[in-house]
């Protein structure tokens, strides 16, 4: 080897490790985010939330059919659940639809309408004359009701004008009104990890109905959130992508990436811009420009279709990571499809960069959870279960398999043992259908819950 690629190969791995995570750095996160959790639910100053859900853990034989909106990232779905009274959940229809860049900084109202329209197709098409809606809204919102919910500063790159302190339910409602589909009620709204979480109860309920429900709903996909049943307070939704206590395991491209970006605005959803599946992609390509320009390597980081911002994606992530041949043939393709023609070795950096950015945030998840459990049970005595859903956790290979090692790291194998991570798969519009029935239920007994 030449000195200059000795050189190289020490630039690459001391770039990867910037990537670490240590134990220490984890411990010190998770004590924090528990901290803040306190803060959040009293009113202090806290970088959580808190936000409350007006829902409560399901009985597992809600029963019925219910029209589901999806709306969370680029794509929105309009969709017909039915459940069936014993754990069970048929999606019956979907109808999805895809926003352009324009729709997300526009007004609210066409992207309500398109959503509307959806429903129109969903409901004409399965003969529903009138029926409850549920309305999962996955970005931040203040809930005053089952029915009512404030939207606050959006997330993963929407910036809807004058959409900010306006209640989305009222909006969703107007629109399906426009699209003469008045019989068509809202009944709840809800953000995508209290979906998790309530399908994971139901489901589990529905089978045994000694079960207990779930403790925590996590989503990690486009964006990253975490939902947690507090008893007495109630099921809340914590917003943890805005958890700000990261600085520790923070680089200098994470901090120019939070710099850079307008929407979410600097200092805005720091955990999230350094975990979830919209940035991981982002802070590869960063580092792989950066070293482009510092060694002999990686030049080709330079060509338009990876000097463009959100060029990787963190489906690019989970291919390279995927690729066990010798060669790396399909990081080949794939950075081929994106005009960079590379050599092995340079295949290996990009993997082995990657590899430290995915494991980083892995890390930062199982401290944000360990954070977030031992609210519930500061000794972590109890068998808990966490509900896991989105595209990361379900598409980047062995990722649970890194948030394990890290949970063990920080609390032991035997306590560790405890926490049961269950994969709800596309669990959204089918949690949604369990959340409107759990309404329906407390509006029949005349009560409504924290
Ligand atoms: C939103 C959350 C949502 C999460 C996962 C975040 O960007 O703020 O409300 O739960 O993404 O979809």
């Amino acid at each position: 080897m030449t000195a200059m690629a000795v050189s190289d190969d020490a630039l690459l791995a001391r770039t990867a490790a910037l990537f670490d995570a240590p134990a220490s750095a984890l411990e010190a996160i998770a004590r924090d985010l528990t901290r803040q959790m306190a803060r959040g639910l009293v009113g202090e100053p806290s970088s959580l939330k808190m936000l409350r859900t007006f829902t409560r853990p399901p009985s597992g034989r809600e029963r019925g059919r219910v029209v589901v909106v999806d709306w969370g990232g680029t794509k929105a779905r309009a969709g017909l659940v039915e459940l069936a009274g014993d754990g069970g959940v048929r999606m019956v229809a979907e109808d999805a639809l895809t926003f352009s860049e324009a729709d997300k900084r526009g007004t609210p109202e066409p992207v309500f309408d398109l959503i509307a329209r959806a429903v129109g197709r969903v409901v004409r098409a399965q003969g529903v004359a009138v029926a409850p809606l549920a309305f999962i809204y996955s970005y931040p919102a203040r809930l005053e009701r089952i029915d009512r919910a404030v939207a606050l500063a959006s997330t993963k790159g929407w910036r809807l004008k004058g959409l900010e302190g306006q209640d989305v339910a009222a909006l969703l409602g107007a629109a399906l009104r426009r699209a003469g589909l008045e019989r068509v009620a809202l009944a709840a709204v809800a953000n995508d990890t209290v979906a998790a979480l309530m399908l994971q109860s139901y489901r589990a309920r529905g089978r045994d109905a000694s079960a207990r429900p779930a403790d925590v709903g996590l989503i990690l996909g486009t964006g990253t959130n975490l939902a947690a049943d507090l008893g007495p307070a109630g099921i809340r939704n914590l917003e943890s992508g805005n958890f700000d206590g990261v600085a520790a395991v923070e680089t200098p491209y994470d901090a120019a990436l939070d710099r850079e970006l307008d929407e979410p605005r600097p200092g805005a959803q720091r955990f999230e811009k350094m975990v979830s599946g919209h940035y991981l992609g982002e802070i590869l390509r960063r580092a792989l420009r950066d070293l482009g320009q510092r060694t002999a390597r990686f030049r080709w980081s330079a060509a338009p279709a990876l000097a463009t911002p959100f060029a990787v994606d963190s489906a690019h992530l989970s291919r390279i990571a995927a690729d066990r041949t010798a060669a790396l043939d399909d990081v080949d393709a794939l950075l081929r499809s994106l005009g960079a023609p590379s050599t092995v070795a340079e295949r290996h950096g990009v993997r082995a960069l990657g590899a430290a950015i995915a494991r980083r945030a892995a890390r930062l998840v199982a401290a944000a959870l360990v954070g977030t459990l031992r609210f519930l049970d500061a000794e972590l005595a109890d068998r808990r279960t966490i509900a896991v859903d989105g595209s990361l956790w379900g598409g980047y290979p062995g990722f649970e398999a890194l948030v394990r090692e890290a949970m063990v790291e920080l609390l032991g194998g035997e306590r560790a043992s405890r926490i049961e991570t269950a994969y709800v798969k596309d669990s959204t519009s089918a949690g949604a259908a369990v959340i409107a029935a759990v309404a329906a239920a407390q509006r029949s007994e005349g009560c409504s819950s924290a």
